[in-house]
C-alpha cells in the first residue's frame, strides 16, 4: 500500500434537505498534520462527521488504510483505528481522569508492514498532557473546559488510531491551553501520530500543520481571506495548490 491513510473523494452530506458539502476532495498520509480550514459554518465539522459516518445522508468515496469504509459504521470506523475527537468534548464526569481513559483503550496496531504503530498508554499520555498527569484521580465533572479538553484528546488516542480526526483544538479554549494543545499536536506528529484538524484559528493551523485545505461554503479550494491578503511568504505555502487546481481554480 502507498503511504496514503486517508484518501477522501466526492464526498457531499446532507442536513435535512440541505446540501452542507460538495463533492469534496482531501487526503492525508502517513505522519502528516493535514488542517482543514474555513470559517463559521464553512463545513469543517461536517467533512469530519461525514468521514467518520455520522452524517445520516451522504455520497462519496472514504478510503482508509486501502480500504473503502463508506458504508461502514462509526464504530466500524473507529476499530480500524481511525480516531475521533468531536467539536462537542466531553468526558464521562462520574468517571476519574485514569477511568476515562481505559474507556478508550484499544489493542496496540501494527502497520500493514509489520511495524507497530504509535501505542499509547496512560504513562505516556501524562508525559504529553502534565496537567492529566497532576490529578488522575479527578472526576471528570471536577476539570475546567481545558483540561476536559485535554482529556478527550487522551482517550481517542488510548484507541491507538492510525489518524485522529480532531475537531477546532483550539476553539473555546484559554489561550494558555490553546498553546498547550499546539504542542501537543507537534509531540504527537514526532512521535509518529497522523492528524486530521479542523481550525478557523489560521495562526494556529500554520503553526501545527504541515499542509492545510480551505473550505469554502461546502467546497474546496476557497483561498479567501484564510491563506491572508496580507499574508507574508509561507502562508500560502499551507494551502495545497494541487488541490485547488483540481478543485478548478
Ligand atoms: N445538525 C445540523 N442540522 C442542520 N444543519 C446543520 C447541522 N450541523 C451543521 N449544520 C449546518 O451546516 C453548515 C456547516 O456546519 P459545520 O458545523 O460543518 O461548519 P464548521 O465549519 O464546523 O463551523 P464552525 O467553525 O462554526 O464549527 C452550517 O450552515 C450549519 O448551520
Ligand atoms: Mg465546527
Amino acid at each position: 500500500m502507498t503511504d496514503v491513510l486517508l484518501q477522501v473523494e466526492r464526498l457531499s452530506a446532507w442536513h435535512g434537505g440541505a446540501q452542507i458539502l460538495f463533492d469534496i476532495d482531501l487526503e492525508v498520509r502517513r505522519g502528516e498534520v493535514v488542517a482543514l480550514m474555513g470559517r463559521n459554518g464553512a463545513g469543517k465539522s461536517t467533512t469530519l462527521k461525514a468521514i467518520m459516518g455520522m452524517v445520516a445522508r451522504r455520497r462519496g468515496s472514504v478510503r482508509f488504510m486501502g480500504r473503502e469504509l463508506a458504508r461502514a459504521e462509526p464504530h466500524e470506523r473507529a476499530r480500524q483505528g481511525l480516531g475521533y475527537v468531536p467539536e462537542d468534548r466531553r468526558v464521562f464526569t462520574g468517571l476519574s481522569v485514569l477511568e476515562n481513559l481505559e474507556v478508550g483503550r484499544q489493542p496496540p496496531r501494527r502497520w500493514p508492514d509489520g511495524s507497530p504503530a504509535p501505542t499509547w498508554t496512560p504513562a505516556r499520555l501524562f508525559e504529553l498532557f502534565p496537567n492529566l498527569g497532576a490529578m488522575p484521580h479527578r472526576p471528570g465533572g471536577q476539570m475546567s473546559g481545558g483540561e476536559q479538553q485535554m482529556l478527550t484528546v487522551a482517550r481517542t488516542l488510548m484507541g491507538n488510531p492510525y489518524l485522529v480526526l480532531l475537531d477546532e483544538p483550539s476553539e473555546g479554549v484559554a489561550p494558555v491551553i490553546a498553546e498547550q494543545m499546539a504542542h501537543m499536536i507537534l509531540q504527537l506528529k514526532a512521535q509518529g501520530a497522523s492528524i486530521l484538524l479542523s481550525e478557523q484559528n489560521t495562526h494556529f493551523a500554520e503553526l501545527v500543520s504541515d499542509r492545510g485545505y480551505v473550505l469554502e461554503q461546502g467546497q474546496m479550494g476557497g483561498v479567501g481571506e484564510l491563506a491572508g491578503d496580507e499574508a507574508g511568504p509561507g502562508s500560502h505555502s499551507l494551502v495545497d495548490h494541487e488541490d485547488r487546481r483540481r478543485a478548478g481554480r
